[in-house]
């Protein structure tokens, strides 16, 4: 229980001052548990830090005419080693699908950067029940021409829609049966184990009680990750 990681998502939240001012408090930490993923134009504030670092989002190709993308060798220049692929703001906002995750996953294993795949059902799917169904099908649809060589070294996020910046998230008892499900659909099809971490509403007052959940092996923090001190009291509370 002691080896959770916890994954923060700065989205777009941060200004260049701001990540002035969460390096001063936390640019010294130094944990394979401890990646920030802050916006890509920042990255290089982070080069003189100890922090590992991860990308929010990279072009599935490797390099050309492709306006206003990112490379994953322009990230690993500025010591990328996470890529979050799939996450449900690309999906639902950018129209981001399956064969893109495919080839970004690809790549990121071909460049050995590790991929944080995010998969979860919307508030309806969950209403009606259909939550294992459609983790299934987002995980199969995209990761099925992956080896079994390959497939532990990718990390699943399961972040429901519905828990993503709303305050709500499932029961401790709900979030284990899920990240139980998803380790054994990826058992039973590659006979390999896989990392799987919870994200969605993640924050210093519930991370306590959601790090009792056995199963999951860290948290992808989303809004909580802007306040460098909040952060480093949940990867306290994650490592003690
Ligand atoms: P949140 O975001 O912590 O703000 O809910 C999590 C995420 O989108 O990864």
């Amino acid at each position: 229980m002691g080896n959770k990681k916890i994954v923060a998502n700065q989205k777009m939240y941060m200004t260049r001052e701001d990540i002035g001012r969460f390096i001063n408090i936390i640019g010294s930490l130094s944990s394979d548990q401890f990646i920030v993923c802050p916006s890509s134009i920042y990255l290089n504030e982070f080069q003189d830090t100890n922090l590992h670092l991860g990308i929010q989002n990279i072009c599935p190709y490797e390099k050309g005419a492709y306006t206003g993308e990112i490379s994953i060798g322009q990230a690993k220049d500025y010591q990328v080693q996470y890529a979050i692929i799939g996450h449900s703001e690309r999906r639902s906002f950018f129209s981001e699908k399956n064969e893109m995750f495919q080839k970004k996953i690809e790549l990121c294993l071909k460049e050995e950067v590790t991929p944080i795949f995010c998969i979860g059902e919307t508030k309806e799917q969950y209403e009606m029940h259909k939550t294992n169904q459609v983790l299934k099908r987002q995980l199969f649809d995209v990761l099925k021409n992956i080896d079994s060589k390959q497939i532990s070294k990718i990390i699943i996020a399961y972040e429901p829609v519905w828990a993503i910046g709303t305050g709500l998230v499932p029961t401790e008892q709900e979030i284990d049966a899920i990240v139980v499900y998803i380790k054994q659909l990826i058992k039973q099809e590659w006979n390999q184990e896989v990392e799987v971490l919870y994200g969605g509403s993640v924050n210093y007052k519930n991370i306590q009680k959601l790090k009792t959940i056995s199963s999951i092996d860290g948290f992808l923090v989303g809004g909580a990750s802007k306040d460098a001190g909040e952060l480093l009291k949940m990867y306290e509370v994650v490592v003690s």
